[in-house]
Parts: structure tokens; sequence; C-alpha cells
């Protein structure tokens, strides 16, 4: 499939080849998440992605906490 499903929500290589750079630059970069939402409004968390936040790992629902995230808080690893 090529697309990370990492907690359900797909964050895709195209998406993330765009966001190391920017994020190894120095640059600011919002990514907007595609997920499969089933209701679409927060109930059934079955479009959650990780996220990193200053306390730690914490996930975020695609369908009312985004789609638009910040590339770093998304892409937390270390860049090569
Ligand atoms: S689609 Fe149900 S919580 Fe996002």
């Amino acid at each position: 499939m090529g697309a990370n499903l990492r907690g359900g929500a797909a964050r895709t290589p195209l998406v993330e080849a765009t966001a190391r750079p920017a994020h190894g630059c120095g640059l600011p970069c919002q990514v907007s998440l595609e997920a499969f939402m089933a209701c679409a409004v927060g109930g059934c968390a079955g479009c959650v992605v990780e996220v990193q936040t200053e306390s730690g790992p914490a996930m975020k629902r695609v369908c009312v906490d985004g789609p638009v995230f910040d590339a770093r808080t998304v892409y937390h690893t270390p860049t090569p």
C-alpha cells in the first residue's frame, strides 16, 4: 500500500518527503493528513494519528484535531 497506517491515519511517503527537508532546514511546515473516517465527529477514534507533544506522544483525531498538523509533531523522528 505504501502508506504509513500507524495509528490509523495515512501519513504518506510523499507528505513525509516534503516535511522532513522542511524540518531539516528549519522551515515551518504543515501537513494535511487523510484517514478513513467512520464517524467524522470524534466519536470512534478510527482516524487517530500519533503526534509528538511537549509531554510526549499523544493520539490525535484527524477528523476533529486536524486534518492539518504541524509536520514536526507528526514526523518527529530525527532527520538522517
Ligand atoms: S472518524 Fe471517528 S473519531 Fe475521527
